[in-house]
């Protein structure tokens, strides 16, 4: 079974996939991890990021074991992989280990932009996760402030609006919602809520 959860960023897909897979035994994969990885890998080398060669180079010799390293999730990193993962030549790139990790047995919750129209069209269950850019600001901000960040909140919901505009407005696989995804308006659920939602969604499209 393949689920595939999608959103813009900070709308807390990556916590509810990491919460599905955990609840329903299933691996979990955070596709922007990789997405931050080979820009922490293009960056660390002295590449320019519109340099397609470097950037495709790092992501085919991408260490997978390099993926929980903690200083991904670092703001800048998240900038410069929302910058070059408009680079087709890297997604493609990246399709593969995307689609053989979505075929491990028991199956795999997937976390992403274009999971649900790219990478696994064929998944049993599509969830859309979204929230306004002021919630998404929001949360973005408390987060980045209890690791001492000084950006503002007008800030931080500027990033959020440029990061979705950059997003959604690429060429190649833009995020956008699935038609046959299910979204979830989490603007006003705690991640309890958002969970207790997404099984519902979940044991609604498997029994059906
Ligand atoms: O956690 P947050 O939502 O801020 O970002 P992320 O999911 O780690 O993704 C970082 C960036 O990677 C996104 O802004 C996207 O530009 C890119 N990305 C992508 O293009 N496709 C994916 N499947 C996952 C991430």
């Amino acid at each position: 079974m393949i689920i595939a959860i999608d959103g813009p960023a900070a709308s807390g897909k990556g916590t509810l996939a990491r919460k599905i897979a955990e609840h329903l035994g299933l691996h979990y994969l955070d596709t922007g991890s990789l997405y931050r990885a080979v820009a922490r890998d293009v960056l660390a080398r002295g590449y320019r990021l519109d340099d397609t060669w470097a950037v495709v180079a790092m992501a085919r010799s991408l260490d997978s074991a390099s993926l929980d390293d903690g200083g991904l999730r670092e703001p800048g990193i998240g900038e410069a992989a929302s910058r070059i993962a408009g680079i087709p030549q890297l997604r493609a790139a990246l399709l593969k280990y995307q689609r053989e990790f979505a075929a491990r047995l028991p199956g795999a919750v997937i976390d992403g932009r274009d999971i649900g129209t790219v990478v696994c069209p064929n998944a049993s269950v599509k969830i859309f996760v979204t929230a306004t850019p002021e919630e998404r600001a929001r949360r973005r901000f408390l987060e980045r402030q209890a690791c001492g960040d000084a950006a503002t909140f007008e800030e931080t919901l500027q990033l959020i609006r440029d990061r979705d505009a950059r997003d959604a407005g690429r060429e190649s696989a833009p995020m956008r919602r699935a038609d046959d995804a299910d979204l979830l308006d989490t603007t006003e659920m705690d991640i309890e809520a958002a969970f207790d939602a997404a099984v519902g969604l979940i044991k609604r499209k498997i029994s059906q």
